[in-house]
């Protein structure tokens, strides 16, 4: 991390869905906030701004983490992946946005980003999850709009094929 100023701006540098990026942060900026409006990465949204809600959920190192509670300057030296980094190809979605698509795993598709990110993350790392397991880890995302009845079906749909096809 770089040694701090409060009243200048700081370089920050990090890994970006595979690609080196840079951009300059007050110490105060959130990490969210400068995935945004520095790197213009909209993928990501806002929504409570303290940790609740889950919309602004992104990967760091591999691990799902709240964007809207960590600070730009942080980051430095990450390896950070967002929405934006999930399809394989631009022409391809991944599984998991397969199945989205395919059970409208959304509505207004706010909350939508953010439980992409933690259920690719959940996915891989517990590949035998159970549904209740599935519902206990979506229950950090608030959606105001899906019930959560085809997130569910979604969610439950990815796990299987990504089971019966892991490389997918
Ligand atoms: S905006 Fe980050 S958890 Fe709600
Ligand atoms: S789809 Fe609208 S908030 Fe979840």
């Amino acid at each position: 991390m770089p040694r701090l100023t409060a009243d200048r701006r700081h370089t920050v540098r990090f890994t970006l869905n595979g690609r080196a990026v840079e951009g300059e942060a007050e110490p105060r900026l959130l990490l969210v906030d400068f995935l945004r409006h520095v790197l213009g990465a909209t993928g990501t949204h806002v929504g409570c701004e303290h940790g609740v809600c889950g919309a602004c959920t992104i990967q760091i190192d591999g691990d799902p983490a709240r964007a809207c509670i960590m600070l730009a300057v942080q980051a430095d030296g990450a390896d950070i992946r967002t929405v934006e980094g999930l399809a394989p190809a631009p022409d391809r979605l991944s599984v998991l946005q397969d199945c989205f698509r395919e059970f409208h795993g959304l509505q207004c598709g706010f909350c939508t980003p953010g439980i992409l990110m933690s259920l690719d993350a959940f996915l891989r790392a517990q590949p035998d999850a159970t549904e209740p397991e599935i519902r206990t880890m979506l229950s950090g995302h608030l959606c105001r709009c899906t019930g959560y009845v085809p997130i569910m079906a979604a969610a439950l749909a990815a796990r299987d094929r990504l089971k019966a096809n892991p490389d997918a």
